[in-house]
């Protein structure tokens, strides 16, 4: 059976994080890789229930460690279910967000502290760590225009530019401390895009 791999894909609103991972995914799938496409908050049912509770723009009154703790609990919930027994199965996961978002939008962007948010986080992860971190670096106006032209935006998507501003700040400090994160400049046309993050994978998985 082939070695397994949990691959995150991580960035800013805008980043286009999913363009990239379903072409990618697409691309590896085609050439015969046994590829699990996911993304956090969700990816299995009781997952997608909570992503739904966080993210419905009329939950206004959701405080801001109920909302850490909630994406913590999704994130658990989605690696004993899915991510790690497909792994286990020689699959390659390749999974949207991952605890990045939560150090950048719980830690710094709601202002609960980096280091509280790793710590909920650590409990809930355990020994269950990405193999590799890929980061969609995109400077933070042209996040936001891309941001702005979606038609629907849900409740993290209508905070206010000092958080979205607070975010960028957050992941700046989470590279800063994870410096094995492989970087990607996402300002680059979707292509070239594709081809790094395609080959940072290949590189992996061949090593
Ligand atoms: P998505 O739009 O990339 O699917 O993500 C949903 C939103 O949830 C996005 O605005 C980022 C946010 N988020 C957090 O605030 N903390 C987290 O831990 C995760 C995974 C996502």
């Amino acid at each position: 059976m082939s070695k397994g791999y949990f691959i995150v894909l991580e960035g800013p609103d805008g980043s286009g994080k999913s363009t990239v991972c379903d072409i990618v995914c697409e691309k590896l799938i085609n050439e015969g890789y046994q590829i699990v496409h996911t993304r956090e908050p969700g990816g299995i049912e009781i997952a997608e229930e909570i992503r739904n509770i966080i993210l419905d723009p009329k939950n206004t009154a959701m405080d801001a460690k109920t909302e850490a703790l909630l994406y913590a609990a999704s994130r658990r919930q989605h690696l004993v279910e899915k991510v790690v027994p497909a792994k286990k199965e020689g699959k390659i996961v390749i999974c949207e967000r991952f605890v990045y978002s939560s150090l950048a939008y719980q830690g710094y962007g709601r202002r609960l502290g980096f280091d509280d948010i790793l710590k909920i986080n650590e409990f809930a992860i355990g020994e269950d760590y990405p193999d590799m971190t890929i980061y969609l670096d995109i400077n933070e106006e042209e996040g936001l225009k891309r941001i702005e032209k979606r038609t629907f935006k849900d409740r993290l998507d209508k905070e206010s530019l000092d958080f979205h501003h607070l975010v960028n700040e957050g992941y700046k400090a989470v590279l800063e401390r994870f410096k094995d994160t492989k970087v990607v400049d996402a300002s680059k046309t979707i292509d070239e895009v594709v081809n790094e993050v395609y080959k940072i994978i290949i590189d992996l998985i061949h090593d």
